[in-house]
């Protein structure tokens, strides 16, 4: 009952489909009993509480429950280890319990596994654990699938119910067409393009799109670091005009301080591990991931330009997020900012409508933290937007005047119109100096 456990079981649930949440953490079960969501995501509250008062949706950590179901998803983590590997160990315990109380069931039971999981761990760890423990194989009693998911954190319960495609990896035709027959009554006449395939190659999708999707935002960024180096070019203008060529698409080509969240570096890592354990070095992925971290260095540099020495400068960083209307930190480029700021001594106090709980717990009290974006640039010698919030594109040039010290601000999100910012010291990423 993570991220996408719950997501896609309160989605099933909304159409009907009894559904029953399983988790070792019996403080979540006991909230999704009561139906609140113990996590932030849009629609997700009150889709559960619709779910769980029309007894569609249950919770329990008792997994014996799963032999009363016809299918399992399993949405375990994968979190990354030292290496860039995941850890296969979640998913290996569940397809073992799993099987375990699938022993003595009678009727057909399908499993989906749904993680985000490298090429061959379906066919592998889990199959094996499953048989092992359920003492059947893959085949009339048992059926295996792996089924990734694209959910986006803060449009999760849109992109379940309006996927793009659905992607089914079997190795056996009653498997796949089990899974399918499902999603066909899930979506009925609006059921998106279903792309049957290996599960090797279906685990394989996930890591693709995600790769591509950082890829993408790398090149932008890419091409934003040049377009400050020309004057009066603004990587806005790139970006639209490229993005007009169908084959690239206007999608995920907003310049930025690089990627967060907690799936793109993660899965790149994975992905790099991946296939240098197959002896091939991927080596565009890895500038993808360098590239992303250097972004970081380049919102600090651009501080630095126009505050000369960081050493002992009042630096407000507003957003903490990784992006809009989440509370998560996860891999967020703040968190690499704010770091490479304390090493050069500033002294940082940041505002987040939401995300300031979570970084706390991350950051302790190395940094100040304020109650509003006014507050945190009072006295401040700089601004640097770091999440691209909508309460801080309200924020007006006179806004910035009124409380810092000095009006130097690093719009490291291009949220704010520089022609109502030109009079103070502003600047923006992917923006060239202007021709004057
Ligand atoms: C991503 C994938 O989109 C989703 O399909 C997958 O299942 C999980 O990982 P998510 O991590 O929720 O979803 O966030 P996403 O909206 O993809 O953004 C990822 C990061 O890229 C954010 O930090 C965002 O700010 C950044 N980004 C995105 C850009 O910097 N520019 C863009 O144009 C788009």
């Amino acid at each position: 009952m993570g991220y996408v456990g719950l997501c896609t079981a309160a989605t099933f649930a909304s159409r009907d489909i009894r559904t029953i949440g399983i988790d070792i953490d019996q403080a979540r079960v006991e909230q999704i009993r009561r139906g609140k969501a113990p996590l932030h995501e849009p629609q997700l509250d009150s889709m559960l509480k619709n779910a769980v008062r029309k007894k569609l949706l249950d919770a329990t950590s008792d997994i014996s429950v799963a032999s009363q179901t016809d299918a399992t998803f399993l949405t375990v983590g994968t979190p990354s280890q030292s290496d860039g590997s995941i850890n296969l160990s979640y998913i290996k315990n569940a397809a073992e319990d799993l099987g375990n109380v699938l022993r003595e069931k009678r009727g057909y039971h399908l499993v989906v596994v749904k993680s985000t999981v490298v090429p061959g761990t379906t066919n592998g760890i889990v199959k094996r654990f499953l048989e092992q423990s359920s003492h059947k194989t893959i085949g009339s009693k048992l059926g295996l699938c792996a089924n990734p998911e694209f959910l986006k954190e803060g449009t999760a319960i849109s992109d379940a119910l309006h996927p793009d495609r659905i992607v089914i990896g079997s190795n056996d035709k009653k498997s796949a067409g089990e899974l399918a027959k499902l999603y066909r009554r899930f979506y009925g006449a609006k059921l998106p393009p279903v792309i049957l395939t290996s599960p090797e190659a279906a685990e394989l999708v996930k890591y693709a799109s995600n790769a591509f999707l950082a890829t993408k935002v790398s090149f932008i960024n890419t091409i934003a670091n040049i377009a400050e180096q020309i004057p009066g070019v603004d990587v806005g203008t790139i970006a639209e005009a490229i993005g007009l060529d169908p084959r690239i698409g206007p999608l995920f080509l907003k310049a930025g301080p690089g990627y967060g969240g907690s799936c793109f570096h993660k899965d790149l890592q994975a992905l790099i591990n991946y296939s240098q354990n197959k002896n091939y070095d991927p080596i565009l992925f890895r500038a993808t991931e360098e590239a992303n971290e250097q972004q970081a260095s380049r919102v600090v540099g651009m501080a630095e330009k126009l505050l000369g020495s960081l050493s002992s400068k009042r630096v407000a960083v507003l957003g903490l997020a990784f992006k809009k209307d989440t509370d998560d930190i996860r891999e967020a480029a703040s968190i690499r900012v704010i770091n490479q700021l304390n090493k050069k001594g500033a002294r940082v106090i940041a505002y987040d409508p939401m995300a300031i709980p979570n970084t706390k717990k991350q950051l302790l009290d190395m940094i100040d933290y304020a109650e509003n974006a006014h507050s945190a640039l009072k006295g401040s010698d700089c601004a640097i937007i770091m999440t691209e919030w909508d309460q801080f594109r309200q924020l007006a040039a006179k806004d910035f005047q009124a409380y810092m010290n000095n009006t130097n601000i690093v719009d490291a999100r291009r949220i704010l119109d520089p022609k109502h910012y030109a009079h103070l010291n502003y600047v923006a990423i992917g923006m060239g100096p202007s021709k004057a």
